[in-house]
């Protein structure tokens, strides 16, 4: 069954902040124009997530990626998606100070289109998060299991499992919330802990891994539509069988080639 909706509108802060308690959030990521454009009309956010270092560039996690190379990607995005709000994810050690985080948030918004750029953390980069927002950059946060400190903290690990876990996380959210980022990404995190975060903030919050309780939730293109096959982590949907049907294409390319069924009298100049 096809189900097509075609209720697009191009979003912007406001729009997003309005989000909040009237429309849930759809956020997908993109790292190229091609797949940018096919969901420019759909998601109501697209995150070039550094989730493209794993998925795209096939590394171990997300901490080798460089802000080049997310600019790179962002201005692919940009150009297949020109009416999408795109949010740039910074990389890892690109913000480790106010100064260095806002000269790199400048260059993103000189060398791209993006609208917005995402950054990890709680109330430990508040003071980070608030430079960049008081200097005219829109920061979306993003709390709960953070991608980018799976090497400090040993692993991914669920958050929220504990009282004062849970107490973290909404002081994160507050403090993320604050310091005047426009939406907060929740991830790897209890459901009813993601209902606190929700409830506690008056930004959206988009949830992956979170339940559905949160304002909207987040997915990594090539997770939901199946192309990544090695793990699929439990929170993840496929909506296609991406890697099967590739596979049976490109099979059925070659045995095509082989047979000199292809190219067809059709097919010829
Ligand atoms: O890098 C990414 O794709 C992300 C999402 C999983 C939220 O940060």
């Amino acid at each position: 069954m096809s189900i097509i909706i075609n209720d697009f509108e191009k979003m912007n802060i406001t729009k997003i902040k309005k989000a909040k308690n009237n429309k849930k959030l759809t956020v997908i990521t993109a790292y190229d124009a091609l797949f940018a454009k096919l969901f420019e009309e759909v998601a109501d956010m697209i995150l070039v997530g550094d989730s493209l270092n794993m998925s795209f560039a096939g590394k171990p996690d997300t901490l080798s990626a460089t802000l080049e190379q997310m600019i790179y990607h962002t201005n692919a995005v940009c150009t297949g998606a020109p009416k999408a709000f795109v949010i740039l994810d910074m990389p890892f050690g690109t913000y480790i100070n106010k100064d260095e985080a806002l000269l790199n948030a400048v260059k993103v918004y000189q060398q791209t289109n993006a609208a917005a750029v995402k950054v990890e953390g709680g109330e430990d980069r508040a003071d980070i998060i608030e430079h960049l927002t008081s200097n005219s950059i829109a920061v979306m946060g993003h709390i709960g299991l953070m991608p980018q400190y799976v090497r400090s903290e040993g692993g991914y690990k669920v958050r929220g499992k504990t009282k004062e876990d849970a107490e973290q996380l909404i002081k994160d959210a507050l403090a993320v919330e604050k310091a005047g980022a426009f939406a907060l990404v929740v991830e790897g995190v209890m459901s009813d802990v993601a209902k606190q975060i929700t409830d506690a903030v008056n930004i959206p919050v988009i949830g992956i891994g979170a339940g559905n309780v949160t304002d909207g939730q987040v997915l990594v293109w090539s997770d939901m539509l199946g192309f990544f096959e090695s793990f699929k982590p439990k929170f993840v949907r496929h909506y296609l069988d991406g890697a099967q049907l590739v596979k049976n294409a490109v099979n059925q390319y070659r045995s095509d080639v082989q047979d000199a069924s292809f190219p067809s009298k059709e097919e010829e100049y």
